[in-house]
């Protein structure tokens, strides 16, 4: 039986990385797999993917280019989603990351400051405004937030990043308590460092993250690893799993 049969999922940031490995599994496990970003290229590429991968299992999945800074723009991603599919169960606020103009507080811009707080922190909240009435709508179901192993430990150098994260850990906290009455579980996935293309050039220009592979006990991870815990989220299995933080993270904040 597919983990997923009957459920409708919406992704952000699924054009590449953790959220294409991600939708790729949820359309494997049946889910109905909306592919949202705002890359008009890699999204569809994405989307396309995880429709092969579903084979006949049920599953399906679809893009929609969709901004998760604007609230017209999910507003309607959501409004679609709702109207291909009939309903929304899983909301994964995935879209995010850290560049490398990131640095400690007395280094780093404003503007970066700004951009990933706008894009981690505010792109969840407002994915969630938009997102949870629908999954209300739909009788509950489930919230993956993306926090990170900085909401979880002290790494230097990344001031920005770790402020965004700690913000996502915490209101998924929160959001836990506000809609449990709803059968709407929150939680949030934290990785340490996870191959996805982006990273991959991360950690090839700079040798402090490829450092950080000595910490990792089990070696960096894929986005395949993530996904398995997305996965495991979305899915009926984490029937009482709520406002948790979940590391998949090769040991790296115990070490
Ligand atoms: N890869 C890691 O090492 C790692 C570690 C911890 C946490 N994370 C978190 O996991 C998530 C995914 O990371 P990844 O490495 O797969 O990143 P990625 O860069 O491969 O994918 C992020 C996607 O978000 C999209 N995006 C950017 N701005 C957007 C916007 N305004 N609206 C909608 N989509 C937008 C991008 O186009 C891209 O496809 C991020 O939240 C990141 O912070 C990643």
């Amino acid at each position: 039986m597919a983990r997923l049969a009957g459920k409708v999922a919406l992704i952000t940031g699924a054009g590449g990385g953790i959220g294409r490995a991600t939708a790729i599994r949820f359309a494997e496990e049946g889910a109905k797999v909306v592919v949202t970003d705002i890359d008009t290229t890699r999204g569809p590429e994405s989307a396309r993917l995880a429709k092969e991968a579903a084979g006949n299992g049920g599953g399906d999945a679809i893009f929609i280019e969709t901004d998760v800074t604007s609230h017209e723009s999910v507003k309607a991603a959501v409004a679609e989603t709702v109207a291909q599919f009939g309903g929304l169960h899983i909301l994964h606020n995935n879209a995010g990351g850290s560049t490398m103009q990131d640095g400690p507080v007395t280094e780093a811009p404003d503007e970066e400051f700004w951009r990933v707080i706008k894009l981690d922190l505010y792109g969840t909240f407002v994915s969630s405004k938009h997102g949870i009435p629908a999954i209300q709508a739909s009788g509950g179901g489930s919230v993956i937030n993306m926090a990170s192993n900085v909401a979880l430990m002290a790494l230097p150098g990344r001031d920005c990043y770790t402020a965004a994260k700690g913000g996502v850990a915490s209101m998924t906290r929160s959001m836990a308590v506000e809609y449990a009455p709803d059968k709407i579980r929150v939680n949030a996935i934290a990785p340490s460092v996870t191959l996805s293309d982006r990273v991959k050039k991360l950690v090839d220009e700079s040798p402090d993250i490829k450092k950080l592979s000595e910490q990792h006990l089990l070696g960096f991870g894929q986005p395949l690893h993530i996904a398995n815990m997305a996965v495991y989220l979305a899915s009926d299995e984490s029937e009482i799993t709520t406002g948790q933080i979940l590391s998949v993270d090769s040991g790296v904040t115990i070490y």
